[in-house]
């Protein structure tokens, strides 16, 4: 079947996505085949279109980790029920298509109160927001959470779950994104583009710092967000969007640059201030599937109970993905952007 596909043939500015035609194989045992209505765009493809991305495969390349849309056929192995289903599913690259074959194991019924834009804007926000916030940061109700970069896809499911859990939330972002984040039910909003924001998180937890912080941005910013933390804070590190400024090789020295200035955390200095330090990356989390889903299943139970409200941004065609990475790169999105083939 010939479909159409987003590809990245050299690494660079937006205008090196190109949209190409390209056959799909039948669905291979174990695998269904999805008829993509709307593709989540993350901030790793733009770091892959960048060539900043360690874990990308090599050019030319179709990026995409998730996807909704409507099985068309299955594999052997697979039942055939699943045939004309509304489905959503987490993709190991590939998304960027209107179609593709995932395995079944990686694809979720689509609760029918979302779009297919709102479906494809769930499974890598709120999957890396459900292991930093619940699964490795222990978030309890009560608790102060920071979330850095809160405007972004995770940042907003993260709000979400601090919500749900009964968290104070405490969100760093662009000033002109505060009011949304504010009516969504973040409890403060910060502008970490201006001064020392730091001062004003300490103020706002009367000097004690906070439970939890997740920050996303890197280099000089994990030893700020270690900063704010409160005797038993743990920090969780999730990337490196400082490094994203720029392509080619003043890309890759933006990128040398953010390396060079992550903080070393003693364990020493950990242990005498009681607290703790942690990585998060979704895509190395292939080999366990199965826990992916049980977290997918609470989060899909979220949807039907109403605490999870993803939003979408902005939704551009297949064909204009380069003018959606330059919407979100220009720092203007708030929440999801989709493709829809
Ligand atoms: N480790 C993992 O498993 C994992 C999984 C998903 C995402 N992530 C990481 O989490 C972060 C957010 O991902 P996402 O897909 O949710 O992001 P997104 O929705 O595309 O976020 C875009 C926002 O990031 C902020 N930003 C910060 N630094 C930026 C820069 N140098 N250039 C452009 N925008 C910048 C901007 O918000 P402001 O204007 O408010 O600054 C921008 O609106 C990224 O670093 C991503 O790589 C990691």
């Amino acid at each position: 079947m010939d479909i159409r596909q987003v590809v990245i043939t050299s690494a660079g500015a937006p205008e090196r996505l190109r949209l190409q035609t390209s056959r799909l194989d039948p669905p291979a045992p174990g695998e269904a085949q999805v008829e993509v209505v709307a593709a989540g765009i993350n901030f790793a493809d733009i770091l892959a279109r960048q060539g900043l991305y360690p874990d990308a495969p090599p050019l030319p390349l179709v990026v995409g980790y998730e996807v909704s849309g409507t099985v068309r056929a299955v594999g052997t192995g697979v039942e055939e029920s699943l045939v004309g289903q509304d489905v959503l599913a987490l993709t190991r690259f590939g998304g960027y298509s209107s179609a593709l074959n995932v395995p079944v194991a990686q694809v979720f019924a689509k609760p029918e109160v979302l779009s297919h834009a709102e479906a494809a804007s769930i499974p890598v926000a709120y999957l890396t927001a459900w292991q930093l916030l619940v699964v490795q940061g222990g978030l309890r109700e009560g608790d102060t959470v920071l979330i850095q970069n809160a405007g972004s896809g995770v940042g907003l499911a993260a709000l979400d779950i601090a919500r749900h859990v009964g968290a104070r939330s405490i969100g760093t972002a662009s000033a002109g994104k505060h009011d949304f984040l504010t009516a969504r039910g973040l409890d403060h909003a910060v502008d970490y583009r201006g001064g020392d924001w730091t001062r004003e998180v300490r103020a706002l937890t009367d000097d004690r710092g906070v439970e939890l912080v997740i920050d996303p941005l890197g280099g000089e910013s994990f030893r700020r967000s270690r900063s704010v933390l409160g005797s038993t804070g743990r920090l969780g590190m999730y990337g490196v969007s400082a490094a994203s400024s720029n392509q080619g090789l003043r890309g890759k020295l933006q990128l040398a640059r953010t390396a060079a200035l992550m903080p070393l955390f003693h364990p020493v200095s950990l242990m005498n201030a009681n607290q703790g330090a942690f990585g998060v990356n979704l895509g190395h989390m292939w080999g366990e599937v199965d826990r992916l889903r049980r977290w997918m299943e609470q989060v899909l139970e979220g949807v039907e109970s109403g605490w999870v409200r993803p939003h979408v941004d902005s939704s551009y065609p297949l064909a204009d993905a380069g003018r959606a990475h330059e919407h979100i790169e220009a720092r203007r999105s708030t929440g999801k952007v989709v493709l829809e083939p």
